[in-house]
């Protein structure tokens, strides 16, 4: 172990506090985490960890949902300025035009959202449960914010009346049908497993559609020795860990998360030493956004 790490565990200890962090930040930073998983799964943890302070590495709305999961908690970002740019993608305004102009609607949201759009939204997804949790819903008409393409993929699977709102992942949404052809044409008869944030035309060339944990799951537990990934590159180092002497694949350009990536063990370090990047949620967005987190995690049981 390295001196900052360390360091970082030293601080950890003497703090009570726990690392959480998301596949997309770099190797380094998952190496010293305490948990490392999917939104869902982080969650998850988030509600339930009894640390004083959770470091959260990721990006501003996983930073937002742990507090509001947890508000005794304290919660500090590696880096405050790291933020999903898909998560402001949907208005306030338009959903609530939406349910204005529509009866028998729910607004589903993608855990991938500002605060301020949860608090007028019926349930929280994420990619690993968006599906399962539109399927219990009692409501025709879901209107699904913010992403598009993971809207459309639920579409396609479910007899809901799913209406779109136009954000997207600009890095998921960036990867075309070409770039998936042109790795499939290198490697000839290997599996493609694709985020469902990737647009219809990309999803169309998958083995298997699923969110950062389905996709390292499905490799681990597929007896095929190489797999194309169609996904943001931070997954690769849970696939080297999770499936050692199987090899992966990537579209080209591979796909990074900027803000993902602002994430250094050094960040971690300076957070966790001087209290930096400590998330606040008023009062009242918390109440409100926290209904559609627990719904969520009710109903994804
Ligand atoms: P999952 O890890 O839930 O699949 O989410 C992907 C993502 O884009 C997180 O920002
Ligand atoms: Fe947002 Fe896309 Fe980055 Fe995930 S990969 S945090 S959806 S920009």
């Amino acid at each position: 172990m390295n001196k900052l790490s360390e360091k970082i565990n030293n601080l950890k200890e003497e703090k009570n506090a726990v690392i959480l962090a998301h596949y997309y930040v770099d190797g380094s930073v998952q190496e010293i985490a305490d948990y490392v998983g999917d939104s869902y799964y982080l969650a998850k943890i988030a509600k339930s960890c009894k640390a004083d302070t959770i470091v959260f590495c990721g990006v501003e709305f996983m930073g937002e949902s742990a507090k509001i999961l947890n508000p005794q908690k304290k919660v500090l970002m590696p880096d405050g300025s790291a933020d999903c740019p898909m998560a402001h993608m949907a208005t306030k305004e338009k959903v609530l035009e939406m349910k204005e102009k529509h009866d028998d609607l729910a607004v589903v949201c993608y855990i991938n959202s500002s605060a301020r759009l949860k608090t007028v939204s019926d349930v929280c997804v994420t990619s690993a449960n968006a599906l399962k949790i539109v399927n219990a819903l009692p409501n025709k008409n879901i209107f699904f914010i913010p992403d598009k393409n993971l809207g459309s993929f639920v579409a396609e699977n479910t007899d809901k009346n799913i209406i779109l709102n136009d954000g997207f992942c600009p890095i998921h949404n960036d990867i075309t049908k070409e770039e998936v052809m042109a790795v499939k044409n290198a490697h000839k008869g290997v599996k493609v497993l694709i985020h469902p944030e990737c647009p219809k035309d990309v999803l169309a060339l998958a083995d298997y559609i699923g969110s950062t944990s389905g996709i390292i799951d499905y490799a681990e537990k597929c007896d095929d020795d190489e797999f194309i990934i169609v996904t943001e590159t931070g997954v690769l180092y849970e696939l080297q860990e999770k499936c050692p002497g199987k090899k992966f694949w990537f579209t080209e350009p591979m796909p990074v998360c900027a803000d993902m990536k602002k994430i250094t063990l050094q960040k971690v370090c300076d957070c966790l030493e001087n209290d930096l990047n400590e998330v606040v949620v008023d009062s009242e967005t918390e109440r409100k956004a926290l209904i559609p987190l627990n719904r969520m995690l009710e109903l994804a049981k």
